[in-house]
């Protein structure tokens, strides 16, 4: 029977020296602190990430633009996410979308003035059967209709 090999930190990294560090991977970590830290990356803060880690900027912004988590605007306090997915399409989400916009004055990917309301979308969220499908928050609300909409969000309009 042959001894399991050590785990020791040299051991470790041994192993670890033989695959290529991700600067992509590195740089998608950074990206994540600083949103996290500022709710979003702003020119000024991408342009400062580039410097630090040697990167031309471009490359930061082509992350963040593939990447559906980052956001290069500010958001609002609460997300309203929908869902416009073919399954979700066909049961009416650019109604949904069209009544938020008017209710909220507000256009997909914009916030509304009072930094309120975010009104995203999103395609498919692997919840087909549950279409049309909205998030608030985070929080899925399946089968949704204007109606039903209206009170989840009416809360959240200001005077
Ligand atoms: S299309 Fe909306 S969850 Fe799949």
């Amino acid at each position: 029977m042959t001894a399991a090999p050590a785990t020791d930190i040299k051991s470790i990294d041994k192993i670890l020296a033989r695959h290529p560090r991700s600067e992509t991977a590195a740089l998608v970590n950074i990206l994540h602190d600083l949103q996290a830290e500022f709710g979003f990356l702003a020119e000024k803060v991408l342009r400062r990430a580039a410097v630090y880690i040697g990167v031309p900027q471009v490359q930061l912004f082509r992350v963040v633009t593939f990447y559906e988590g980052f956001h290069l605007k500010p958001r609002g306090k609460h997300i309203c996410t929908v869902c416009v997915g073919t399954a979700c399409h066909v049961r009416g989400a650019s109604k949904l979308v069209d009544h938020i916009e008017r209710q909220f004055k507000v256009s997909v990917g914009n916030t509304t003035n009072d930094m309120q309301l975010t009104l995203e979308s999103v395609n498919c969220v692997g919840a087909c059967a549950l279409g049309p499908l909205v998030m608030i928050d985070g929080s899925y609300h399946g089968n949704m209709s204007a109606s039903k909409l209206d009170k989840i969000l009416k809360p959240l309009k200001r005077k």
